[in-house]
Formats: C-alpha cells, structure tokens, sequence
C-alpha cells in the first residue's frame, strides 16, 4: 500500500512556490488539531462546556467554546509570521496584528471559529470555517477594513474543518479541493478524499422547515417540488438538516445535495454571514463543480459593504440549485 500523504507533504508539494500561505495552513491545521481535542472532551471539561454569558455583535449567545476556537485560531494567526490581520464572527470589529512581523504579512483570514455551537453540548458535529485573502494595504502597514471586504472572487484559500464523527480539514487553493482526515494517534492529517467532486444532482435537501412560512412564498413552491413525485428523481428527496451549516454542506459534497437558508422574517437578510460563513463555503462548492447563490446572483461576487453582512444562502449541487432558482424568477 503506498504511503498516505500528511497535510505537511501535500503542502509543501502543492503550494511550493507560495511559501506564506504554507505558512497560514499550518496554523489553521495546528489550531485546529488542539481544538480537535478539546471537542472531544467537552463532555469531561466545565470550563469549555456551556454558555459563556455573553452574546456576541450579532446579538446570539457565545458558547465557551466559541470563545476557545476564537482565542486558537487568533493566536495560531498571530503567531504565524504571515497574517497581518483578521476578522471572525466573535469580534465586533477586524484585529489588526501590531508586531512589525505581522505588519509584513500578506495575507488576512476570515473566519468562523465555531459553526453549529448550539450542536456543542449536544454532541452533534460541530466546524471552523476560513477564508484567505491577499490584502490590499500596503505591506508594513497595520491592517484596514479595505482589507477584508473583499468580494469571494479574490479568495486565495478557503475551507473547513469539520469535528464530525473523524476530524476533516477540506480545502482548496484554487485547484480543486482536497479533503484530509486528522489520524488521532498520530495527531498529523492525512489526505483521505483527493480531488473532491460534488454531484451535479442530489437527493438531500437542507432547510429549517420551521421557517418556511416565514419565507418568500416560491421558496415554499420549491421545497413542495423536493417533496413531490413530480421532481427529477420522481419521488421525494430526502430532508436533512443538523443546523451546523458546515455539516450540512459537507454531506452535501459527497452526497449531493442543497442547502439553502433563504431570508426570513426574522432574518429579512439571511441569517448566514457572507464573509466567513457564505464566500468559503462557496469557494469550495464552486470548485467542486457546484453553485452558491442569494437565489439571484452568485456569492463570491457580491462587494461585501460591512463585516458581519448577512445574506440569503443557496448552495449545494449546480442543477438543484439552478432549480431552486429557477422556482424564485
Ligand atoms: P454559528 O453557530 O456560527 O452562529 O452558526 C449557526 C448557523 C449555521 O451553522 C446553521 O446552519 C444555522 O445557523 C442554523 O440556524 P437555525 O437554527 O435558524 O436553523
Ligand atoms: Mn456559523
Ligand atoms: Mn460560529
């Protein structure tokens, strides 16, 4: 049996020629490791279990652990040599890194450090999600909004990593997206599903149903069709839905499958945020051969205005999402 290839060995063959960003995925994979088992004995530890007391810009209530992946990942960026700044769903306003090492890095990071916390301490799988960008600043200068509102076309790297029943980090620079599983022995990812594809066409669909009447009435029209025998397939499609969006995305991928979180009335934008939740999800779909839309244009080229700008979500299989919006012409 030939060796399996280590994230390390992937890296350095992949991305030769672009050592900083080597750089950035060995602080996601080492953050990422750490936090790996601090989910695994959530259960076992109080100070990483529950509610922390306090909600976030977003008006939602952070988990401990919410603030623990923070902290990671932030840390894991700081210390890298190559981000001079960054911006995640737990901090009201971007952090620009102020060491003059940071201030020369090229690179910013998006990031939502827990997807699905209210899964948390119900043991259901939970992920991080992060997007990279080159910023637009100078280089030696403090890190500037600019820098991250940036449209998901200019993504160099985005990804996941998703704490389900193994540890996955999927990711994509741009060609193709790779897919790698975190051996709990030898604490090292290993690459387990090269070269991901996403089926044109599936039988999953993803929604909160306790919102559909909350919704645009096509949308309902849409979701009558998953459940008729007068789809694709002739009888209805399968509803799943976790509510980690990062989950529901990666069965998805394999599967085939949508997902869709459209807006609603107390969500009259979404609920997803386009910076660290909707652009490196949709990196991925789209380089995996699926589509990610508002119902009416493509993510990666809607101009962020703000940082946690919320927008209406369609993503999965490229037929099932143009169905979909097809439904909302
Ligand atoms: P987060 O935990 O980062 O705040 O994200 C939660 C998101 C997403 O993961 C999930 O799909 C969605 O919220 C669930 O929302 P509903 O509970 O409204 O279905
Ligand atoms: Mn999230
Ligand atoms: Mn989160």
């Amino acid at each position: 049996m030939p060796e399996a290839i280590s994230i390390a060995d992937f890296t350095l063959v992949n991305h030769a020629s672009d050592e900083g960003l080597i750089h950035v995925i060995n602080a996601i994979v080492s953050a990422a490791t750490g936090l790996s088992k601090d989910i695994r004995n959530a259960g076992l530890e109080d100070h990483i279990l529950g509610a922390q007391g306090l909600d976030n810009v977003q008006g939602e209530a952070q988990q401990k652990l919410d603030l623990v992946a923070d902290n990671a990942f932030i840390a894991a960026f700081q210390n890298c040599g190559v981000v001079c700044g960054i911006a995640s769903e737990e901090n009201d306003d971007f952090v620009a890194f102020a060491s003059q090492e940071s201030q020369n890095g090229k690179y910013i990071v998006l990031f939502d450090p827990l997807d699905g916390s209210s899964n948390i301490d119900v043991n259901v799988s939970i992920g991080t999600i992060f997007a990279v960008y080159r910023r637009i600043s100078p280089t030696g200068t403090m890190a500037v909004l600019e820098d991250m509102l940036q449209p998901g076309t200019q993504q160099v790297a985005a990804g996941y990593v998703l704490y389900g029943s193994s540890t996955m980090l999927v990711y994509s620079t741009g060609n193709g997206v790779n897919g790698f599983t975190l051996d709990t022995v030898l604490n090292k990812f290993f690459l387990s599903h090269p070269m991901m594809k996403m089926p044109e066409m599936g039988r999953y669909y993803a929604m909160n149903e306790g919102n559909i009447n909350e919704c645009e009435p096509a949308l309902k029209d849409y979701i009558a069709y998953c459940q008729s025998h007068q789809n694709d397939f002739n009888s209805p499609y399968s509803g799943r839905y976790i509510g980690s969006l990062v989950a529901d995305f990666h069965r998805n991928l394999i599967k085939g499958g949508i997902y869709i979180y459209p807006a609603v009335f107390a969500h009259p934008m979404g609920r997803l945020r386009l910076l660290y939740e909707c652009n490196p999800l949709a990196f991925i779909a789209e380089q995996a051969g699926g589509l990610a839309t508002t119902g009416r244009e493509r993510i990666l080229s809607v101009q962020p205005q703000q940082l946690h700008q919320r927008v209406p979500y369609f993503i999965g299989s490229k037929s099932m999402v143009q169905k979909a919006m097809s439904f909302l012409k």
